[in-house]
């Protein structure tokens, strides 16, 4: 009893430091960036991006991210891949689809250098050899592809991957190839404020999203950094059509209690200036919720999140 008291006060203690640590492990970034920017631009450009605290913290977050966001994928890979098969319930994975995977035009928001673009791919939707010969059910294709008996997703006709900061551009790019998306997949080179509206006359992306036009959208860990979450999200809600669903994992504000919330403003003291200007507190599901009417949502956080994790997630899906 008292070990297991002393094992999991021990593990609380580190899992309360674990910001600190993460935020540790960016600053690190910090000279490699430098290095970076110099190596990839000429001397002038370099001190430019240098002098200019937004271009440098869109190049050191892109540094960053190289090393922090593969981890997260490989942790959370198979959660948001059950998410966007349609296979996840209350934040967890379930055996049987709920409800439709991700299919259609999709909106990516904030996809960075790419991480999670081959779950765009068709591939996802067929059994792979060794998997069939397990014996499961499935059915055929006309090319003789089976498709998966445990995903509710259908073919994916065209993704916007909206990702404004172009150091992540090239990295992007070779994730679309590497999936074989090159066709489907289009980087829209603009923050999501800047995707539909004419911002003043003055339009930043030649191409445009109607409204109603969207079978999906698709945020894993963005709504943290975008301007204006109210207004934004609002506006995205209008382009997708009726029935249309939001896939989402994102981190949020603390709700577990008083003392989490306040630790977590404490550490949102200094959390966006050495992240990327990634906001802990946001209470982004009241947030999507108040976007306007939704069909149904099932929302919730992961059960295996501890209390004392300061970054707290949310998974699943709002139908419009
Ligand atoms: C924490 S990163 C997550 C990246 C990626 N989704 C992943 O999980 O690896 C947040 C991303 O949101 C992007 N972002 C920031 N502001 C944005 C905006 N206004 N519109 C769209 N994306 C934005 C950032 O450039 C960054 O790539």
């Amino acid at each position: 009893m008292s070990t297991s008291f002393y094992a999991r006060t021990n593990e609380a203690f580190w899992g309360l430091l674990d910001p600190w640590q993460f935020l540790g492990i960016s600053v690190s970034f910090i000279p490699e960036t430098i290095k970076h920017v110099f190596h990839t631009h000429d001397f002038v450009s370099g001190v430019c991006i240098l002098l200019s605290p937004s271009r440098f913290r869109e190049a050191w977050f892109g540094r960053f991210w190289t090393f922090a966001g593969p981890n997260i994928r490989t942790g959370r890979g198979d959660l948001v891949l059950s998410l966007l098969d349609g296979r996840t319930s209350r934040g967890r994975v379930v055996e049987e689809p709920t409800g439709p995977g991700v299919g259609g035009v999709v909106i990516e928001i904030g996809p960075a250098s790419g991480l999670w673009v081959d779950l765009f791919s068709d591939r996802h939707l067929y059994e792979d050899d060794s998997a069939v010969a397990g014996g499961q059910k499935q059915q055929e294709n006309a090319n003789g592809l089976r498709r998966r008996a445990d995903t509710a997703r259908s073919q994916i006709t065209r993704v916007y991957g909206v990702e404004p900061n172009a150091s992540h551009h090239a990295a992007l790019r070779r994730s679309v190839e590497a999936a074989g998306l090159k066709d489907v997949y289009e980087i829209v080179p603009v923050g999501i404020e800047d995707l539909s509206s004419s911002n003043n006359g003055n339009k930043k992306w030649e191409g445009n999203i109607e409204p109603g036009s969207v079978d999906c959208i698709v945020s894993v860990l963005c709504l943290c950094s975008i301007p204006n979450p109210k207004r934004h999200i609002r506006e995205l809600y209008a382009l997708l059509r009726p029935g249309g669903r939001w896939y989402i994992y994102e981190h949020v504000k603390a709700e577990y209690s008083w003392y989490m919330r306040l630790y977590q403003r404490v550490v949102n003291l200094v959390w966006p200036h050495l992240i990327g200007g990634c906001e802990l507190c946001r209470p982004t599901e009241k947030t999507l919720r108040e976007a306007g009417p939704w069909t149904s949502i099932d929302v919730s956080q992961p059960p295996d999140e501890p209390w004392y994790h300061c970054v707290p997630h949310i998974l699943g899906v709002f139908t419009k």
